[in-house]
């Protein structure tokens, strides 16, 4: 059995059968838990008043909902596949929001979603589970938003086909996944072939000893050792949206985008398209 699982079974004591009841094959289940333990680690360093602020930066500086959604929120069903610590989860709610469902692979990023936002606790709905195998009907959300998730799992693609699903005619996705090339993903990735010679724990204690500051740690973590981390060229991701489906595809700009610093230290920059489901009826 993998470590990541037996992390898992120590850790959360959760029911054996749980682990086994997600719908995805064993190979993908074991990379998307460990992904979700290592963000789980990562968020719970943030106390409340940081997470407060690093979320505040990330969608009113960073990487904002679009406008156009945020009225188009209120009043909606909507669902954060990927919620990590409940991020936008929060931002949906506050932005009025009849409901948010949120779902993740790490059951301390489904623990962080819950408590960070217990105040609006009884319009929210948070479950374990993968954004491959999406535990909800056909064309029930009105607004479906995957924030840097897609690009860590065994099958973006058929992740994106999972969002697309539970969407309904006329409602509205937002997702966002890195793009290609640039000085910074060449550092990152010189930066990765350390982590087989770094164990990640050592590299954890290390950072936290020599710098508290949360947000470094989620940068350092996060680039280094999430078990996978695909690059995406814009027009592979246009090609998502097929335009029998979709209406309205904009690609956004963001602090993360090529705009920011450049092409050449951003390269495809951070790819964040918003689209609406078509309504053909
Ligand atoms: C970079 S974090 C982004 C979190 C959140 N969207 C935000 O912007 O704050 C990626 C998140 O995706 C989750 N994740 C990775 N693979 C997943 C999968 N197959 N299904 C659901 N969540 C997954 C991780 O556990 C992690 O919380």
């Amino acid at each position: 059995m993998a470590l990541a699982s037996i992390q898992y079974w120590g850790l959360d004591r959760k029911p054996f059968l749980q682990r086994f009841a997600m719908g995805i094959n064993s190979a993908d289940r074991e990379i998307a838990l460990k992904t979700g333990e290592l963000y789980a680690s990562i968020w719970d360093q943030f106390d409340d008043a940081q997470w407060a602020q690093f979320s505040d930066d990330h969608f009113n500086k960073w990487s904002p909902l679009p406008k156009e959604n945020q009225e188009f929120i209120k009043g909606k069903i909507c669902l954060d596949a990927g919620c990590g610590s409940g991020r936008a989860v929060r931002s949906m709610l506050l932005t009025g929001a009849k409901k948010v469902c949120a779902i993740d692979m790490g059951v301390g990023c489904v623990r962080n979603t819950e408590d960070r936002n217990k105040d609006q606790s009884d319009r929210l709905e948070v479950k374990h589970a993968s954004v491959l195998k999406i535990p909800y009907p056909d064309e029930i959300f009105d607004f479906v938003h995957c924030d840097g998730v897609l690009h860590h799992t065994t099958d973006p693609a058929g992740g994106f086909a999972e969002l697309v699903r539970v969407l309904r005619p006329g409602g509205r996705i937002v997702i966002a996944v890195y793009g290609r090339g640039g000085l910074m993903n060449f550092a990152i990735y010189s930066a990765r072939m350390f982590r087989n010679i770094i164990p990640q724990g050592f590299m954890f204690g290390l950072m936290k000893t020599l710098n508290p500051d949360p947000v470094m740690l989620y940068a350092l973590m996060d680039c280094m050792y999430v078990p996978i981390r695909k690059n995406y060229y814009i027009n592979e991701i246009r090609e998502w949206f097929d335009d029998s489906t979709f209406t309205d595809v904009v690609r956004m700009d963001s602090i993360w985008g090529p705009y920011a610093y450049g092409r050449w230290m951003k390269g495809e920059g951070y790819i964040k398209f918003r689209a609406t489901k078509l309504d053909t009826a």
